[in-house]
């Protein structure tokens, strides 16, 4: 079984990662998970943080020539920016009156996280709550993109809306996406692009931060990962579980989502056909390719809802923890829109549990031997 756990404060030495339970002799390029990780740092809206860092992967065990071992895969990515705040932030010694945060961010985990931990420095709170870590699980996304694309299994994603500006885009073709892939906000529609930037900009002249919704699409994925025959199986809940736990994501929705609560059964529900040469067929894909809670060989289709961002330069009413006095919110370097980059991760951590679900189903030590697998499961 495949698993992975992430480490790393924001404005740490270094973000970290662990990977056990994956095959060996799988090559892995590591300009693509570079590429991945550039990907996530770009975006119209983000802070200046983004400026200082350029993530790059660095493998300490795992990997030899480029081939995985089947031993435990672990990596770091460097935090350029600690340079900057080695002085609040080494593991051993540190300063710890200097960068001491006391007024918690409403919509952050400030205030919760100080109370829970017994922390008097929110800063404590803030390093690791941060979505700086997102970092991380790109990398392992763009390791398991790595394995999936032997299996002909690909993901993309793009932008709805931002602030309630939609993209008409909204059944992408292979063209919507590549073009969503060169905007700077991951929007497909040019139109929408353009008001999406101005409505950024203005956001951000006057102190506050935008949400938005994204999309994930991933094709050539087979019948029958998740199971239906115990709740924790279940694809849907799997990749639900997995896309709620980015910052800010307060919504998951598959194929239709929330709209088919408002349509009739005849509507909603994807036909089936059958021919020689296709098999079984659908002629639409409204359950966004799972059902069940197994994936029915459709493209899988994941909407995910984001909030604006908490920190606001223009700061919210708060209570200083020292004190008890009312005071504003504690304003560190914020992205004004993180959409476009969350879109990206959504996109590493959806593709994270579909190779999970794979070697789940197929099992094997080696690349030769999930190979040999998949034809076996294809050929039936
Ligand atoms: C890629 C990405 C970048 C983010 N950037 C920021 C940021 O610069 N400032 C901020 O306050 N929140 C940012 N967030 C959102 C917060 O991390 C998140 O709202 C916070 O951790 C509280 O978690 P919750 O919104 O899930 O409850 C970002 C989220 C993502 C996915």
């Amino acid at each position: 079984m495949l698993r992975y756990l992430i480490g790393g404060e924001s404005h740490g030495p270094a973000l970290t990662g662990i990977i056990e339970g994956f095959p060996a002799n799988v090559g892995i390029d590591i300009n693509e998970i570079n590429r991945d990780l550039a990907r996530r740092q770009h975006g119209h809206g983000r802070g200046g943080r983004m400026k200082i860092e350029t993530d790059k992967v660095r493998f300490l065990s795992g990997l030899r020539g480029g081939k995985t071992l089947g031993s435990p895969i672990t990596f770091l990515i460097e935090n350029k920016d600690y340079e900057n705040w080695s002085d609040y932030m080494d593991p051993c010694q540190v300063d710890r009156e200097t960068k001491k945060v006391t007024a918690p961010r409403p919509g952050h985990a400030d205030l919760a996280g100080s109370i829970k931990y017994n922390f008097d420095d929110i800063r404590n709170v803030l390093e690791r709550s941060s979505a700086r870590e997102t970092a991380t699980r790109v990398a392992i996304g763009g390791i398991i993109r790595q394995f999936l694309k032997n299996f002909g299994i690909t993901a993309a994603c793009h932008v709805i809306h931002i602030g309630g500006i939609s993209s008409n885009a909204r059944v992408p073709s292979a063209d919507d996406l590549k073009k969503a892939e060169l905007s700077p906000v991951r929007v497909a529609d040019s139109a929408a692009e353009k008001q999406i930037i101005e409505l950024i900009d203005r956001t951000r002249e006057d102190g506050d931060s935008l949400g938005g919704v994204f999309e994930i699409v991933i094709t050539g994925v087979p019948v029958g990962l998740g199971s239906y025959v115990q709740w924790d199986r279940k694809l849907d809940a799997r990749l639900a579980y997995a896309l709620q736990s980015i910052q800010g994501i307060k919504g998951v929705a598959f194929g239709r989502g929330f709209d088919c609560a408002c349509q009739k059964g005849s509507e909603v529900q994807d036909e089936i056909y059958y021919s020689q040469e296709k098999g079984y067929y659908r002629r639409t894909n409204n359950a966004g390719g799972i059902e069940g809670g197994m994936s029915n060989g459709q493209t899988i289709v994941i909407r995910c809802a984001m909030k604006p961002i908490p920190t606001l330069y223009k700061p919210l009413q708060t209570v200083d923890i020292r004190t008890k006095q009312p005071c504003t919110a504690t304003v560190e370097r914020s992205d004004i829109c993180a959409v476009p980059a969350a879109a990206v991760v959504g996109e590493a951590v959806a593709l994270t549990v579909i190779g999970e679900e794979l070697l789940r189903k197929l099992g094997g030590d080696s690349m030769e031997e999930v190979r040999l697998r998949w034809k076996q499961w294809q050929s039936r």
